[in-house]
């Protein structure tokens, strides 16, 4: 016989349990909701310790303005809050929280304690809570600020402890929100100790220093700084051009002081990038978007992890074009177009890459091959041995072993042929490549005015551009390179440049180290030992084969003597 299961409410504590996991997933989470709450009363320092990746201990030490001492058990009860008051607040919230769940959320699974004092009372208060229950609420001894302690973590709920990773997993994803705070409230000082250990020291002055404290001095060197006001503006910092990593994690977007995730703010400056750097690596830096309040729905995450925008066309659009004109005229990428005959035109340095022209990381890596100053020619023969992951091509020549950026090379090439044909007194012969099926562009008028005011320009560099129709422009042909180029983004991004650069020699230089990247191989790109040899030997016939057009070296020689130098070997 079945029998009908009854229905009955379910205590308390069990319902207060079950909206808990909502909030609190983790340690993370924990770390996540008290620095909000610090950083909402105003705190300009917060201090966080997490012992046994925060399950055994979770502080975090404020010196905000503190809780009033009868509101104390208040701060613990669900959906009590000093941040809103009606359903309109809820349109316009500016504070990182609002739902008044989380200290009753943390309180429901742990042992939590809070001492508080508001910094005009003589003396604090401190409230104790064991699993939901408050235990103790008593006048007490405290500076001024809010110490909130969260102790045996999820030991009343072991199904949850079950889903969790390494203690050591979990406390390097309490740092990682610990330093996403620090980069989206940059005028807090952070500070994180991890098992005893100082993992995080934002100074609070600038973010800069947040920067440098999340990222490391070396990476956040790699940062453009992004200032582009609007009715959506937006701030932050992005890598350059020259640097980019193979994992998407390393970009933080923030929306209204609150880092977010969302797909398709990741593809705005994704885009902006195309082109720019190798496919498959990403950028990295924070991107942080100033929208109307009223424009975003917050409230869409128990966690508050995403956002919904109202016109989210609008935004992307924004934050791709911030991202692409902050590229496009930052001192990396200008300074490396700009200066394209620093290694090639200087007599009697033609071709040798130095200590000084080599990246810093390249440097510090193989001390030893910048003082082993070569041409090109002297690698003659160079026999490709093969292609790392894909990346490199490891190759051997008389006397050394030689690691070739395949893209850089490829570059490199191109750009030199496109130079020598376009320096030829016969520009007509520029050999172009037309295209089967015509491109269009969108047209405006100063993108139309450019094409007009440089037509001869365009054409002798090989292209075929015309103004098809009002707000139209045309592409019929490109320049014979490689296969592979995307006619529609070159085409905009010459389009896009021209106005920017002078006349005569760079303006070609532009074009043609424009046009080498995006026909090149990418980095990435799997290549047949038939085609990384042939790709060695064109090299060996570039002038200046050493760099690349934005002058990053194209090759890296490991000699003998530096070899034998490093194993301990004696010299021959
Ligand atoms: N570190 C703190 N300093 C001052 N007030 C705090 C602090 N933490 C919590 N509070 C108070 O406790 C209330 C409840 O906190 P919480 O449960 O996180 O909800 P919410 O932040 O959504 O309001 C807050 O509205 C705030 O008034
Ligand atoms: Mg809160």
């Amino acid at each position: 016989m079945i029998t009908t299961a009854r229905i009955h409410r379910l205590p308390q504590v069990v319902a207060d349990a079950i909206a808990a996991g909502e909030v609190v997933e983790r340690p993370a989470s924990v770390v996540k909701e008290l620095l909000e709450n610090a950083i909402d009363a105003g705190a300009a320092h917060v201090d966080v310790a997490l012992d046994g990746g925060g399950l055994v201990r979770i502080e975090v030490v404020d010196d905000g303005h503190g809780i009033a001492a009868e509101d104390m058990d208040l701060a613990v009860e669900r959906h009590a809050t000093s941040k809103i008051e009606n359903t309109t607040d809820l349109t316009r919230v500016r504070t990182l929280g609002f739902r008044g769940e989380a200290l009753a959320s943390i309180a429901a699974v742990s042992n939590l304690s809070i001492v508080s004092r508001p910094p005009a009372n003589v003396a604090g208060t401190a409230l104790r809570v064991r699993t939901g229950e408050v235990v103790e609420c008593v006048p007490a001894a405290a500076p001024p600020g809010t110490r909130v302690e969260v102790c045996e973590l999820f030991a009343s709920t072991p199904a949850r402890l079950r889903f969790l990773r390494s203690t050591s997993a979990e406390g390097a994803a309490a740092v990682r929100v610990a330093a996403d705070l620090a980069l989206t409230h940059p005028e807090v000082a952070i500070t994180c100790r991890s098992e005893g250990r100082q993992v995080l020291r934002s100074p609070g002055d600038s973010l800069r220093g947040a920067l440098r404290a999340v990222f490391g001095p070396r990476a956040a060197a790699d940062l453009v700084d992004v200032d582009v006001p609007g009715d959506i503006s937006i701030t932050g910092a992005i890598s350059g051009a020259h640097a980019h990593r193979a994992a998407r994690t390393g970009l933080v977007l923030v929306v209204n002081g609150r880092r977010v995730q969302h797909r398709a703010l990741q593809l705005a400056v994704d885009e902006a990038y195309r082109g720019l750097i190798p496919a498959g690596r990403h950028p990295f830096g924070v991107a942080c978007l100033d929208v109307d309040p009223a424009a975003v729905d917050v409230n869409v995450h128990p966690a508050k992890r995403e956002v919904r925008f109202s016109d989210e066309r609008a935004v992307f659009a924004a934050l791709q074009r911030a991202c692409w004109s902050t590229l496009r005229s930052s001192t990396t990428y200008s300074a490396a177009a700009a200066a394209p005959h620093r290694t090639e035109s200087a007599p009697g340095s033609s071709s040798v890459l130095t200590l000084a022209e080599a990246p810093s990381r390249l440097a510090d890596a193989f001390p030893q091959v910048a003082d082993a100053s070569r041409r090109l020619d002297d690698l003659t023969p160079l026999r490709a041995l093969g292609q790392v992951d894909n990346e490199w091509v490891v190759a051997r020549a008389p006397g050394a072993v030689v690691l070739v950026d395949p893209h850089a090379a490829h570059e490199k090439v191109l750009y030199q042929e496109l130079r020598e044909r376009w320096a030829s007194p016969h520009p007509k012969q520029t050999q172009t490549q037309l295209l089967l099926i015509p491109v269009l562009l969108e047209g405006d008028r100063g993108r139309e005015e450019r094409v007009e005011r440089h037509a001869e320009f365009i054409a002798s560099c090989g292209f075929g551009v015309d103004i098809f129709g009002p707000g139209v422009i045309r592409c019929t042909a490109v320049p014979a390179t490689s296969s592979g180029v995307d006619p529609e983004r070159l085409l905009a991004e010459l389009i896009d440049t021209l106005d920017e650069e002078p006349t005569g020699d760079a303006r070609y230089h532009r074009v043609a180290a424009l046009v080498a990247c995006h026909s090149a191989v990418r980095f990435g790109d799997r290549l047949e030992p038939d085609a990384q040899q042939q790709l060695l030997d064109r090299l060996l016939r570039t002038a200046g084969g050493m760099t690349c057009p934005h002058g990053r070296p194209t090759v890296i020689v490991l000699d003998d003597a530096y070899l034998r130098r490093s194993f301990h070997r004696p010299s021959r």
